[in-house]
């Protein structure tokens, strides 16, 4: 049977939870979801695990709220404030010259065992960029092919040991075991970007409360990745401070008037109220000009750290198809338009993460491009092969292997008929469609596809899958 997960994003915003597994065809199926809003979180790092914890076990409770299934794996995103990313290579012999998943896994070990990893840091990812066989580069999947030498070059991500223990430590104490981790980064270009962008080249920068991540994708894989501790928040910080107004009527004032479109003749004389910080009861008139200002500055500083970076990296040049953008501030009006000033004209792109159409929850925000990331990174069955955190070879499914697991399927009704009415049981339990609790809870219902293939259509939908 599929198992059921638990993928949990940790950001300095909201923590979300989403408990999911595949439906007997494949299709990430969604049995519970809940965000609670964080604290003991800052620029992606643990700051106080008791608080931390009690966060995530909130989001957790709220996911389990609609579901009974019991969680057979933990997966929890990471952020880039503690990682680290380098390029090594590996190569094998191939003795009786067919190369099975034994032969990948052996070299994508050996390309894990030549790189120079920092003595308090542990490997987080070991993702292919190439595999060549004997002299032919270029090749796509070596599973099956026939050589006698296989070589690798990966981009491997390693974490910060003791960031990561800490996470373990306050999911332990909500009562989580942690099995894999993923870089936020590397999750939110798999759930942003499509195929073509991913193998002509794209930059995903995730613009989240406090942390930006960005990530840069070619040839179908991860190649570069990187991090600022700035973030949509110190945009309100900025507001907060220079018009002397509470944080909350700064974050009104950012998400409500922040447009970075219009000019400034258009905004010279238009005027908004804003409360005086320790003086509440009155009030001053701030010009939208001048908090256009202030939001303008530090967007541009943002865009032109990651420019720069790129630049510096030499990875500017591999940008193909361009920049992405997501995260909570890519709600901003106008970000596309500076990015594109600054980014010196690239195509410059707001996106939504792919939705998962088999859930009626819409994954189709912003804020949801990491957890989305890490239901494809976990759930998605046609995953490249790489190494994970635990150093596992992730397996692309074989073909034979889901021919069997559908003939089990058919055979064995009784497993299916039971999942099928589980599912029926919940949907009929889930009437509310989005529930608002109190300012710090969303709790979202789940709903599962209904199961209209059976037996041998159950069978042709998978053959379909594949072509
Ligand atoms: N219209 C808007 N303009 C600018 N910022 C916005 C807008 N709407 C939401 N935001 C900001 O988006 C942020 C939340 O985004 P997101 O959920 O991606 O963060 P997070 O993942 O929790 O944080 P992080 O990734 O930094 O750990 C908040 O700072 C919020 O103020
Ligand atoms: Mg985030």
């Amino acid at each position: 049977m599929n198992k059921t997960l638990l993928a949990i994003d940790i950001g300095s915003a909201n923590i979300t939870a989403v408990i999911a597994r595949n439906n007997l065809d494949y299709k990430i199926n969604i049995l519970g979801t809940g965000s609670y809003k964080s604290d003991g979180i800052n620029k992606g790092v643990i700051s106080n695990i008791e608080v931390a914890s009690k966060c995530v076990k909130e989001a957790v409770l709220l996911a389990k709220r609609n579901t009974t299934e019991q969680i057979d794996s933990t997966v929890v995103s990471i952020s880039g404030a503690y990682t680290k990313g380098l390029r090594s290579s590996g190569s094998v012999n191939i003795p009786n010259g067919l190369i099975t998943e034994n032969e990948i896994n052996q070299v994508l070990q050996m390309a894990l065992y030549n790189a120079t990893i920092i003595p308090e840091y542990e490997v987080v990812h070991v993702i292919p960029i190439f595999f060549k066989i004997d002299d032919s580069a270029d090749v796509e999947n070596p599973l099956n092919m026939n050589g006698s030498r296989l070589e690798v070059s990966v981009y491997v991500v390693t974490a910060k040991k003791t960031s990561l223990t800490n996470i373990k430590s306050a999911l332990k104490i909500a009562g989580i075991t942690v099995n894999n981790f993923v870089l936020d980064g590397y999750a939110t270009a798999i759930s942003i970007l499509d195929e073509q962008q991913k193998k002509f080249g794209a930059t995903v920068i995730n613009i989240g409360a406090t942390t930006t991540e960005y990530v840069c994708y070619k040839g179908s894989s991860l190649i570069y990745d990187g991090f600022i501790p700035v973030g949509s928040n110190h945009i309100t910080n900025d507001l907060s401070v220079m018009l002397h107004t509470p944080p909350i009527a700064a974050e009104k004032i950012k998400t409500e008037y922040g447009d970075l479109l219009k000019t400034n003749e258009e905004l010279v004389n238009k005027k908004v109220r804003t409360p005086r910080i320790g003086d509440e009861k009155n009030s001053s008139e701030v010009s939208l000009e001048h908090v256009q200002t202030i939001i303008h500055a530090r967007v541009e500083e943002v865009l032109t750290l990651i420019r720069n970076n790129l630049k510096k990296s030499g990875i500017h040049e591999n940008l193909g198809t361009g920049i992405v953008i997501t995260g909570g501030m890519s709600k901003l009006i106008g970000l596309k338009e500076l990015a594109t000033l600054v980014f010196d004209g690239l195509p410059v792109k707001i996106s939504n993460p792919i939705n998962i159409k088999n859930g009626y929850i819409s994954f189709e925000d912003e804020k949801m491009a990491t957890i989305v990331g890490l239901l494809l990174y976990s759930l998605e069955p046609n995953r490249n092969f790489e190494l994970d955190s635990n150093k596992n070879l992730i397996k692309k499914r074989k073909i034979q292997e889901r021919i069997e697991k559908v003939e089990n399927t058919i055979s064995s009704q009784d497993d299916s008929e039971k999942f099928v009415q589980q599912q029926r049981e919940q949907k009929l339990k889930q009437e509310e469609h989005i529930i608002k609790g109190d300012h710090n809870t969303t709790i979202l219902p789940t709903i599962s596809k209904d199961k209209k293939g059976r037996g041998m259509s159950k069978f042709w939908n998978v053959i379909t899958e594949w072509f």
